[in-house]
């Protein structure tokens, strides 16, 4: 089953029209949710993007946070995998026509879950490869749109080459993979491209950066270039369906011995710690504390 518009229905019965501006333009925006035993993991987070990028297209926003919780509940209920990631879109709706600009119309929704395995650490241990690529995005890739043609040929073209994502660059300095986030490891200090129009605020990247700063590991929200890619001890990749890959191939040059390295293995512990945890009471929450912050500081304290 999926959502459209207020309805529940089969996904082969969800029709859209061809005036609706999502299909002739890609005008809308997205989310990814991921779901662990059944609970929404960054809930708030990744409404808060959905909120952002509504704003940055200046499209209302159709519902409540309620309304959404409501929606997505419903949505995974249909499905029984206990891990799911719900993917919404919203769309700037339908015209009377197909001309570039447009009035304010009512927006389109849909929603549709699917199950996912995360991966196990073993089979992570010895890493994935991925290619690079000159990025040639537009320079609001902090929007996550609909209109994803570049981000869809780099992630084809990494599939055709047998490699796992492929890692963008912008007059040298990485941004971030064609459907994740970049860090890097070198001598004992985590880097990340810091926020802003090169790259999409992703969910996990928040969740990693927290987790390694409570456990004082040395991060910087710094931009480093492709030798320094090539050059890292350890090289991983972050997505809410991916979690933390860790990459030992580049451009089929080998990464730290072809190994997952030991920064990793402990990030990634941590993240699936959380991810086990059950919702958490909103009570406990401290001033300016996010429920993964919370998470972090309980399990840490
Ligand atoms: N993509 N950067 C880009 C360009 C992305 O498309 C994504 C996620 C990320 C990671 O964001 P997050 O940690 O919030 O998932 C970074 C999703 C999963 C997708 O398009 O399916």
């Amino acid at each position: 089953m999926v959502y459209l518009n207020g309805n529940f229905v089969q996904k082969d019965k969800a029709y859209i029209s061809v005036m609706d501006r999502g299909f002739l333009f890609g005008d809308g925006v997205y989310e990814v949710f991921p779901i662990y035993n059944n609970n929404v993991f960054g809930l708030d987070s990744h409404l808060n993007r959905l909120q952002a990028g509504l704003d940055a297209i200046n499209i209302k926003n159709p519902h409540s946070n309620i309304e959404w919780l409501g929606l997505i509940k419903k949505i995974i209920s249909f499905n029984k995998d206990i891990n799911q990631a719900v993917y919404l879109q919203v769309s700037r709706g339908c015209d009377d026509d197909r001309k570039h600009t447009h009035n304010i119309l009512t927006p389109t929704v849909y929603i549709q879950s699917t199950g996912i395995q995360p991966r196990t650490k073993d089979s992570l241990l010895s890493g994935k490869s991925v290619i690079s690529r000159e990025d040639i995005r537009w320079l609001q890739c902090n929007t996550k749109a609909t209109s994803l043609l570049a981000n869809i040929m780099y992630s084809q073209e990494a599939k055709e080459l047998g490699s796992e994502e492929a890692i963008l660059y912008r007059d040298n300095v990485v941004t971030e993979g064609s459907s994740s986030n970049v860090f890097i490891v070198k001598k004992d200090c985590i880097f990340t491209h810091p926020k802003g129009q090169h790259i999409l605020p992703g969910i996990t990247r928040e969740v990693v950066i927290k987790i390694a700063k409570l456990l004082n590991l040395k991060i910087k929200e710094n931009a480093f270039d492709m030798t320094s890619l090539m050059n890292a001890d350890e090289v991983w990749i972050t997505s809410s369906t991916r979690e933390i890959l860790p990459i030992t191939t580049v451009d089929n040059k080998i990464i730290n011995n072809g190994l997952a390295g030991p920064i990793w293995s402990v990030i990634y512990d941590q993240y699936q710690s959380l991810k086990t945890l059950k919702a958490v009471s909103y009570t406990h929450l401290r001033a300016h504390e996010t429920p993964e912050h919370l998470v972090c500081r309980l399990l840490l304290e």
